[in-house]
């Protein structure tokens, strides 16, 4: 079986390539390398002992993606490609929309083109919004409430587009993943999270500050409604994330249809959770102060996980000790990607 990945240089898709590959399937990747590193496709193929097929491409581009439909016979697309950070989604909304949507839209109408009906669509968490305390677990099922981002009101939107398209053709076999926070690295230290920016995420921050990069981890609010006053996530290892999209495909074979999963842990950890842990793993002491909170955040968000064990067979396994491990031998080991 062969698979598209776009986006499969960044960060989440370079882990779902090595997944791809060691479960036996054929890899394209299409990327454009905005925001990641062809160095990376050389790792996983490194990691593997196997080749990937790399298009240099961009999703907006019509030319590009149907060069790529044209030459290869494609059965399945994993699409997550996309722009990914929450506060320049509030900064720049129109880039946002334009890459993202135009992007869908134009990989979509090829998919349809060439007869090619199975997808997973990489959405995220933010499509849940701003919930209570009291809303947590969060369920698949659970109301969107207030969506506090351009970000997640993108993924909402391509989300219901995704329904329609299987309402008005039912042949259409989609997936949609919910990822809570990914967070780690392969554990061979080859590959992980390396934007071109400084990371604004909390994780890659505090590994930035653990290797003597950045000064201290700034917190971005310490007085939400939560134990300790800062944020709380379900922070997920990449690694269980790809191997999510392997369970989505297998459940592929069965009769189309629009099927939605949160990948998530279950547990919610707030920023002094992370950062502790991070110091006891890593054994590197973790400077931090206390700033502003940042525009487009939410207090509280943690997955009720339980719809993928049961349908999907599918259950995150590393902890938080493993994936701030993870994150510190890529961190520590390698000097990230030439771009
Ligand atoms: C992340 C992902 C998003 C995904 C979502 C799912 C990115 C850019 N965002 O957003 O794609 O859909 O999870 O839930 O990958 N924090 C600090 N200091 C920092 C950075 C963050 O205190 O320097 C805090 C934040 O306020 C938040 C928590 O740490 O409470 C996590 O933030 P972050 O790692 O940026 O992830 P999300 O914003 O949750």
């Amino acid at each position: 079986m062969t698979v598209l990945v776009t986006g499969g240089a960044g960060y989440i898709g370079s882990h779902i390539c090595v997944e791809l590959l060691e479960q036996g399937y054929q890899v394209i990747v299409a990327d454009s390398l905005i925001n990641s590193s062809e160095e990376a496709i050389e790792r996983v193929e490194k990691i593997t002992g196997k080749r990937i097929f790399f298009y240099q491409a961009n999703l907006c581009h019509k030319q590009d993606v149907a060069e790529i439909f044209d030459e290869e016979d494609i059965d399945a697309v994993i699409h997550v490609a996309g722009h990914r950070s929450i506060a320049q989604s509030v900064i720049d909304p129109l880039e946002y929309y334009y890459n993202d949507i135009a992007g869908t839209l134009v990989l979509c109408n090829a998919m349809r083109k060439h007869n090619v009906r199975k997808m997973i669509f990489s959405s995220s968490a933010m499509v849940y919004g701003d919930l209570e305390v009291d809303d947590m677990p969060l369920r698949e099922k659970s109301p969107c409430g207030k969506v506090s981002s351009p970000y997640g009101r993108i993924k909402v939107a391509l989300e219901q587009m995704m329904r329609d398209i299987h309402h008005a053709d039912p042949e259409w076999n989609i997936v949609l993943l919910r990822y809570f926070n990914a967070i780690g690295a392969h554990p061979s230290g080859l590959i992980g999270d390396y934007p071109k920016m400084t990371p604004n995420n909390l994780v890659p921050y505090i590994g930035e500050v653990a290797v003597g990069r950045q000064k201290s981890v700034g917190i971005f609010g310490d007085d939400y409604p939560t134990p300790d006053g800062t944020g709380i996530r379900d922070y997920i290892h990449v690694f269980d994330v790809a191997k999510g999209h392997v369970a989505a495909l297998k459940l592929m074979e069965q009769e189309p249809a629009v099927r939605t999963y949160n990948l998530g842990t279950g547990h919610g950890y707030s920023v002094f959770d992370v950062i502790h842990t991070y110091e006891k793993v890593c054994g590197v002491p973790i400077p931090y102060e206390i700033r502003q909170k940042r525009p487009g955040d939410i207090a509280v968000l943690y997955a009720d996980p339980s719809k993928a064990e049961r349908e999907l067979g599918w259950k995150a396994e590393k902890t938080l000790e493993e994936m701030c491990a993870d994150s510190y031998r890529w961190k520590s080991n390698s000097n990230g990607y030439k771009f």
